[in-house]
């Protein structure tokens, strides 16, 4: 029903707070092509967002501040090279308006660990002080300020499950009949830094020790289609999990705990050093989370499912 505030809403956006929930992502599959000359790799992949969040609230200031909880609180910058301040002055200049608002950070996603935490909070620092702001942009809009942010940010405006080209900030949804998927994220203690991973796999290229690159996202696409885990499972693939494992070889240890676990398949994920898990169903995915927490392979396990939409009001 139409209420007189709702008119007002959107010339002048939000008086109170609002508060904007935002998925981490894995690549079901991470096609990585050859460097680039702007110093990106070209990608083929995969993205699918999963059920664990980071929460960001907005509210009106007279400057613009971040303040953070959770997830490596005091270990991140929260200062203009903080990612959500960014996209918060991004979104500001696009729109015209002045970059005022108190953000505040309830962190989940563990920080530099291959889940795109950073980015998420970007792409919810877009969508929190656009509804604060009132500024009204489209989701492909905001996709496009995100896009500027950093290669995976459009994705988390998106969510889902979505194809990912050029440097991965080219994003379609992939249609597909609606299944969740049931995951077992193991979290490793400390980050990998995502240009690090890149180098080393550019590295065991040049020394010809890498494995074969993964290229085109067909049967992974196919297999998302036929809705059977035991199907996605061989089709999941990281072309940069040789590398992550290069630069961490205990990685290993936790990819073979999944395994025993009866997992049934474990990949990296992204850049590392998170390794993620494809269970039968939600009982199989808590048995084996379990199971792989008392290997003492990983910080923690957590279980989460996906696909999850991206970053969202409420
Ligand atoms: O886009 P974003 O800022 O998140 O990327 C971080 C770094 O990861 C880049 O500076 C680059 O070193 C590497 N990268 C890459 N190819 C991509 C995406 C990221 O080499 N497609």
């Amino acid at each position: 029903a139409w209420r007189p505030d709702d008119d007002d809403d959107q010339r002048r956006g939000s008086s109170g707070p609002v508060r904007v929930r935002v998925p981490a992502k894995v690549n079901l599959h991470l096609g990585v092509g050859p460097l680039r000359r702007d110093g990106y790799h070209e990608l083929n992949t995969v993205y699918h967002a999963i059920s664990i969040y980071d929460e960001l609230t907005a509210r009106r200031g007279d400057t613009l501040t971040l303040t953070m909880e959770g997830e490596g609180a005091g270990e991140l910058a929260l200062d203009d090279s903080n990612l959500a301040i960014r996209a918060a002055h991004a979104l500001a200049g696009y729109a015209g308006v002045l970059p005022h608002a108190r953000l505040h950070l309830r962190k989940q996603i563990p920080l530099a660990g291959g889940l795109a935490g950073g980015s998420a909070d970007a792409a919810a620092a877009l969508v929190a002080c656009d509804a604060l702001w009132g500024t009204g942009l489209s989701r492909d809009e905001l996709a496009g300020i995100a896009a500027d942010l950093g290669s995976d940010v459009p994705f988390l405006i998106h969510g889902g499950t979505a194809l990912g080209t050029g440097r991965g900030e080219a994003v379609s949804p992939v249609l597909a009949r609606p299944t969740s998927w049931h995951w077992v994220v193991a979290v490793a203690d400390g980050g990998l830094s995502t240009p690090a991973a890149y180098r080393e796999l550019d590295r065991l290229r040049a020394a010809g020790t890498a494995g074969t690159p993964l290229g085109s996202t067909d049967g992974l696409l196919g297999a998302l289609r036929q809705r059977d885990p035991r199907v996605l499972a061989g089709c999941l693939g990281n072309d940069l999990q040789d590398a992550a494992l290069s630069m961490r070889p205990a990685l290993a240890d936790t990819l073979k705990a999944g395994e025993a676990a009866g997992a049934l398949a474990g990949i990296v994920s992204g850049s590392g050093p998170t390794c993620v898990f494809l269970a039968r169903d939600a009982a199989d995915a808590q048995r084996i989370a379990t199971e792989v927490a008392e290997a003492g392979v990983c910080r923690e396990t957590r279980v989460a499912h996906g696909p999850v939409p991206g970053a969202r009001v409420g």
